[in-house]
C-alpha cells in the first residue's frame, strides 16, 4: 500500500475496499470545514462513504483510518488531524489500483514541515500558488514561508510606503527579448485569499521580509534609505548587492514598523521572518550615519550592527506578540551583542548554524542547501537538468535527517525542516512544479516518518505509484524512475 509520506503503522487486513461512486462524508460538527474543503478534493474520485469521529485520546495532528469492505472511518481529536487523514484516503483514492482493508495510526515526527517559496526573482499567480498549497498539504506539508521581498522585486502592498509596490515591484526583464518592465505584487485581498485556502488545508503560512539586505526594491523606491542614496534600481541580474538598508538612518525602523503593521493585520501566524541573510557591510564601514550608530551603540564591528538591528526588529515583533526567524547569519557575532534567546534560526548554510544555535538555547528550522533542502538545485550532475549552483539529489534529501549529530537533551529544539524554491531560474510555475516535484514527497517523509522506518529503496518503487497521482493533479514534475 503506497501512502507518502509513510504512515506510522499501517495493518492491513484481508478484503478489499468497495467504491461505490461517490465519496460521501460525515460526521463530528466540529469537522464540518474541513469536510467542506476535503469535498472538492473527493470530486471526481470513486469512493464511498467516510465517517469522522472525534476522539480525544489522539494528539494534535494524529489520526487513526479504518478502511472496511463498504466504509471508512477516520478519527481524530483535532481538524488537522481530520485533514491529513483525509489526504491518506485522498491518495488511496487517487490511484485505480484496489484499496487493501487497514488499519492505519498515524502521527507526526516533526511539528514544522515547510516549504518556501521565493515569489521576488519571479512572480507567481495567486491560482498557481494555490494549486500548489493543496499539492503541498496532500503531502501533510504545514508551514508555507512566503519570501514576498527581496532584491528583484517587492510584493506586499503598504499603505505608508505606496512606492514599494509602484516602483519595487517591477524590474527591467532580464531576458532581453521581452524588453519590458514585468513584475507583480499580491494585494492585500490576493493575500487574505491565500491565506483563508492555506488555512483550509492546515497550512500556516509565514511571511518573509527580508531585512536589512536583499533590499534594491525598497531602494529603488525609496533612495533616503540607503547610505549612500542611490542611484539603485530594481534588480535585474542575480546575486549579492553592496546597496542594503543604512543602519544609522531611523527610518529604517519606521518602515519595519509599518511592515510589521500590515504583516500582522494580513497574516494570523505567530510567526514573522525578517530575512538577514547575506547583508554585505562594504556601505556601513564607509557610510557616516552607520559609523555613529556603532559608536553611539559601543558596537565594534558592521557584524554587530547587524545583530544590533536583528535585536530591535525582534523586539518590535514581541510588542506585537510575534516572534521572530531569521536566517543563520543572524547567529554571527551574537556572542558579543546578544540575539533573545526565543529568536528562531533557519539554518542554511549547511547545518552548522543550526548545531550553533540549540547550543545557545534558540530553536531551529533546518534548511541545509548541503542536505539537498534547495529545491532551486539540479536534481542530478546531468548536464540538461535545470537549475543552478549545486546539486540536491532526492536520495540525499530523503536520507536528511534534520536531528543528525545533535544532543538528545537539544532535540525539542529542533522544531522540524523545510525546503526553499529560489526562483531566479524559475520564471513560471511549471518549471518550479518540475524542481518541487517529487522532491518535497521525500522531504515530507523525512519530516513525518519514524527515522527507523524510512527507505529510500521502497519510497522509490512507491513514486511509481505515487507519480501517477501527482500526474492527476496535473503537475509537472522529475520521473525519478524514468
Ligand atoms: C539564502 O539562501 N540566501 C537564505
Ligand atoms: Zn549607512
Amino acid at each position: 500500500m503506497v501512502i507518502i509520506p509513510r504512515p506510522f503503522l499501517i495493518k492491513e487486513k484481508g478484503g478489499f475496499f468497495r467504491r461505490s461512486g461517490a465519496v460521501h462524508c460525515s460526521g463530528n460538527a466540529e469537522f464540518h470545514s474541513i469536510m467542506e474543503t476535503v469535498q472538492q478534493h473527493f470530486n471526481g474520485l470513486d469512493g464511498g462513504p467516510i465517517r469522522c469521529t472525534k476522539e480525544e485520546s489522539l494528539d494534535g495532528e494524529s489520526y487513526r483510518l479504518d478502511i472496511k469492505e463498504d466504509s471508512i472511518d477516520l478519527s481524530a481529536r483535532t481538524s488537522s488531524g481530520i485533514y491529513h487523514g483525509f489526504q491518506t484516503i485522498r491518495q488511496l483514492l487517487l490511484s485505480d489500483e484496489a484499496i487493501q482493508c487497514v488499519h492505519i495510526e498515524d502521527q507526526s515526527r516533526f511539528a514544522w514541515r515547510g516549504f518556501m517559496l521565493d515569489t521576488s526573482r519571479h512572480f507567481y499567480s495567486v491560482a498557481w500558488i494555490k494549486k500548489l498549497l493543496d499539492a503541498l498539504s496532500l503531502h501533510h506539508i504545514n508551514r508555507f514561508h512566503w519570501h514576498l521581498t527581496d532584491d528583484q522585486g517587492w510584493r506586499l502592498p503598504i499603505k505608508q510606503y505606496p512606492l514599494l509596490t509602484e516602483i519595487g515591484s517591477k524590474r527591467l526583464e532580464c531576458r532581453p527579448v521581452w524588453g519590458r518592465y514585468s513584475g507583480g505584487f499580491y494585494s492585500h485581498d490576493d493575500i487574505r485569499d491565500i491565506v483563508a485556502f492555506a488555512a483550509a488545508r492546515q497550512i500556516e503560512i509565514i511571511p518573509e521580509v527580508d531585512f536589512p539586505g536583499h533590499a534594491s526594491a525598497i531602494l529603488a523606491s525609496y533612495p533616503g534609505l540607503g547610505c549612500t542614496g542611490g542611484p539603485y534600481r530594481v534588480e535585474d541580474r542575480h546575486g549579492i548587492f553592496e546597496d542594503v538598508l543604512c543602519a544609522g538612518n531611523d527610518s529604517l525602523f519606521d518602515l519595519a514598523h509599518a511592515v510589521f503593521d500590515t504583516l500582522g493585520e494580513l497574516f494570523p501566524s505567530s510567526f514573522v521572518h525578517i530575512g538577514g541573510d547575506e547583508v554585505r557591510f562594504n556601505r556601513w564601514n564607509n557610510c557616516p550615519k552607520c559609523q555613529k550608530r556603532m559608536h553611539d551603540c559601543g558596537l565594534s564591528s558592521a557584524r554587530a550592527l547587524q545583530s544590533w538591528i536583528t535585536v530591535r526588529l525582534a523586539t518590535m515583533l514581541e510588542e506585537r506578540g510575534k516572534t521572530a526567524i531569521g536566517w543563520d547569519e543572524v547567529l554571527e557575532d551574537s556572542d558579543n551583542y546578544c540575539l533573545p534567546s526565543d529568536v528562531i534560526v533557519m539554518s542554511w548554510r549547511g547545518r552548522t548554524g543550526g548545531d550553533a544555535a540549540v547550543q545557545r538555547g534558540h530553536k531551529v528550522i533546518m534548511a541545509p542547501n548541503t542536505e539537498g533542502c534547495y529545491l532551486d538545485y539540479r536534481h542530478s550532475n546531468d548536464p540538461e537538468e535545470p537549475g543552478q549552483i549545486g546539486l540536491s539529489p532526492i536520495d540525499v534529501l530523503y536520507n536528511f535527517d534534520p536531528l543528525n549529530g545533535i544532543e538528545a537533551a537539544l532535540h525539542t529544539q529542533i522544531l522540524g525542516a523545510q525546503c526553499n524554491l529560489w526562483s531566479e531560474l524559475i520564471y513560471a510555475g511549471k518549471i518550479a512544479e518540475y524542481m518541487i516535484f517529487p522532491r518535497i514527497c521525500a522531504c515530507a517523509e523525512a519530516l513525518w516518518t519514524p527515522a527507523s522506518d524510512k527507505s529510500f529503496e521502497r519510497f522509490k518503487a512507491d513514486l511509481n505509484v505515487h507519480q501517477q497521482r501527482l500526474d492527476k493533479l496535473g503537475l509537472n514534475q522529475y520521473r525519478i524512475n524514468a
